[in-house]
């Protein structure tokens, strides 16, 4: 029995004498850095400004580009990265041009009646109307503090609002095609 098992780490070792030689340095791969797949690189976190609340640099297409390197032995096809193992990335991000959720919900519930929510949010012709009529008679004052609250009603130019960066913001979750949908057992038949 004894010998049973020493024969078997005799073998073991002669097994590693010949193969051991044979497994290839991995050498380093090229990438289209442009089209990296997930695993192949790692980014730095963005950079918040601290006055929007945004990745810096965040467009008006709603993009901010962040900084990232591939993996060990990845390496840049020529022209697709910054050099051979850094390239930049485009982030999803929220463009904000100044307007503050909280003056915006503060102008809402305490000067709404005079329509000053709407005025500071590039709204005048409903400022005006609000004005006019006393917020429609507080009825339009307070939907539009619901509105806002909600992050429906948004600054006229189309930006977001500058809230913290883990401040109340609303977030839309959608479902595309990288969504993974969890299959359902088909419903037993009564
Ligand atoms: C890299 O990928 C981009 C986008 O998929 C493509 O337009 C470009 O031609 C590719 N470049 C190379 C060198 O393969
Ligand atoms: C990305 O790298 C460049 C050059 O190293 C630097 O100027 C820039 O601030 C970096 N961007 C971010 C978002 O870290
Ligand atoms: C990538 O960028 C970082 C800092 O931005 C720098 O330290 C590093 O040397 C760069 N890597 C290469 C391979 O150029
Ligand atoms: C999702 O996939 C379908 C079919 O594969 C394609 O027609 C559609 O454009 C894709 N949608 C997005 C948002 O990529």
């Amino acid at each position: 029995m004894k010998n049973y098992y020493s024969n078997n780490y005799w073998l073991i070792f002669v097994y590693f004498v010949l193969f051991c030689g044979n497994f290839k340095k991995l050498d380093s791969y090229e990438v289209n850095c442009s089209n990296v797949l997930i695993g192949q690189y790692s980014c730095a976190s963005p950079d918040i400004d601290p006055e929007t609340q945004q990745p810096r640099g965040c467009s008006k297409e709603n993009k901010a580009l962040v900084n990232c390197t591939t993996s060990e032995n990845i390496k840049c096809k020529p022209g697709t990265g910054l050099d051979n193992r850094n390239f930049t990335i485009e982030i999803p991000c929220e463009y904000t041009n100044g307007y503050s959720f909280e003056t915006a919900l503060l102008l809402s519930i305490f000067l709404g009646m005079f329509g000053v929510d709407r005025f500071y949010l590039g709204y005048p012709a409903i400022g005006l109307l609000k004005l006019c009529t006393l917020g429609f008679m507080f009825l339009g004052q307070l939907v539009d503090i619901i509105l806002i609250a909600l992050q429906v009603v948004r600054p006229a130019d189309g930006s977001y609002y500058v809230i913290n960066y883990f401040g109340p913001r609303l977030t839309f979750l959608q479902m595309n095609n990288d969504t993974y949908v969890v299959p359902q057992e088909p419903e037993a038949e009564l």
